[in-house]
């Protein structure tokens, strides 16, 4: 497969440490260094849908695809506007891609690598030759905005990518998830509530998170996957020009950095101006680094998520 376009968006509003500190007891120093966060965005008028729209549109554009050529679209999110009907579906009927099959997957901060992975899987099978894959969320609403553990640290944006089954830009992909650590990071959906078990009116549950725990899983985790997929694609760890990681927190990638000997002029990081915007900081930073002119033909470039579920996932493409 080969990425042929990638487009973004993230919502006008500007939220800044010192904006928190406002309305909460942090500072700007203390989020700053533990996290490498500075700014995010925070929706306002817009909804996780008109982001994805805003980005797939960016996308296709970039790729010159209309959406009438589309056809499989995978939208990664825990944050989209419906249960149902899904984001893939509302992106299906704003671009007009009448000849997809839709889908949403679930997969946290590793959403973009698993909707990647999932392509590329249905591109195998032979029956599918031009997708859209996306990570979307507004996880602002999925935050106890009084938490300042949780609240400080995620942002709201949209990201994604037009593929298309002819090319060989992937050269290896890993996934993995461990479900037995799992309740270190969640958001509690409707619990049953029926005519059997009246459970009366309920009220919103928001994220929880035991952030330390988290931040161990991730730097155990991602250093192997990365490594791994690098013996897969006979690629050497000091060939890859950027290694485009998850933006969760800079301590986080400093110390996957570090574990793989590289320095961190090669781990490129938006999270100052986006904080943690989940399964759409892979692409957001992607498109980024595009515009910037930082990704070339034939750079070789990781990518790498993780996050809830626990989830992971890396690959190693030749652009
Ligand atoms: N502002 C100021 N103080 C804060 C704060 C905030 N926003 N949030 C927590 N604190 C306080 C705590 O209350 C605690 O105070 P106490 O010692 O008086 O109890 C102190 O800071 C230390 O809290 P702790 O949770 O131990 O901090 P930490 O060093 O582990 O850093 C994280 C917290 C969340 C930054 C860190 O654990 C982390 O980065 N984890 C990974 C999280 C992540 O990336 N999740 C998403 C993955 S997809």
């Amino acid at each position: 497969m080969k990425i042929l376009g990638i487009g973004s968006a993230l919502p006008k509003k500007v939220v800044s440490n010192d904006d928190l500190a406002e309305y909460m007891d942090t500072s700007d120093e203390w989020i700053r260094e533990r996290t490498g966060i500075v700014n995010r965005h925070i929706a306002v008028d817009e909804t996780t849908t008109s982001l994805s729209v805003e980005a797939v549109k960016r996308a296709l554009a970039a790729a010159k695809v209309s959406g009438e050529e589309i056809d499989l679209i995978i939208a990664a999110t825990v944050s989209s506007d419906y249960i149902y009907p899904t984001l893939s579906c509302e992106v299906q009927a704003a671009i007009g891609a009448k000849n997809a099959t839709a889908f949403d997957i679930g997969a946290g901060c590793s959403g973009f690598l698993f909707a990647l992975g999932t392509a590329d899987g249905y591109f195998r099978t032979g029956r599918y030759k031009k997708a859209v894959i996306l990570g979307a969320e507004t996880l602002s609403k999925m935050m106890d905005w009084t938490d300042r553990s949780t609240c400080v640290l995620f942002g709201d944006g949209a990201g994604a990518a037009v593929l298309s089954a002819e090319g060989e830009q992937l050269k290896a992909m890993t996934q993995g998830s461990n479900g037995f650590e799992g309740m270190v990071l969640k958001c509690n959906n409707r619990p049953v509530n029926n005519l059997f078990r009246p459970l009366g009116p309920q009220t919103y549950s928001f994220t929880e998170m035991n952030g330390q725990a988290v931040y161990k899983f991730a730097v155990r985790t991602v250093p192997g996957a990365i490594t791994k997929v690098l013996e897969e694609a006979h690629m050497s760890v000091d060939e890859v020009k950027l290694f485009v990681l998850h933006q969760a927190n800079k301590r986080i990638i400093e110390a996957v950095a570090k574990r793989l000997g590289q320095s961190m002029d090669k781990f490129p990081t938006n999270m100052e101006k986006c904080g943690n915007i989940s399964a759409a900081s892979v692409p957001t930073l992607l498109d980024q680094l595009l515009e910037e002119g930082r990704i070339q033909a034939g750079d070789k470039i990781v990518l790498a998520g993780f996050g809830a579920g626990l989830t992971w996932g890396a690959c190693a493409l030749e652009w």
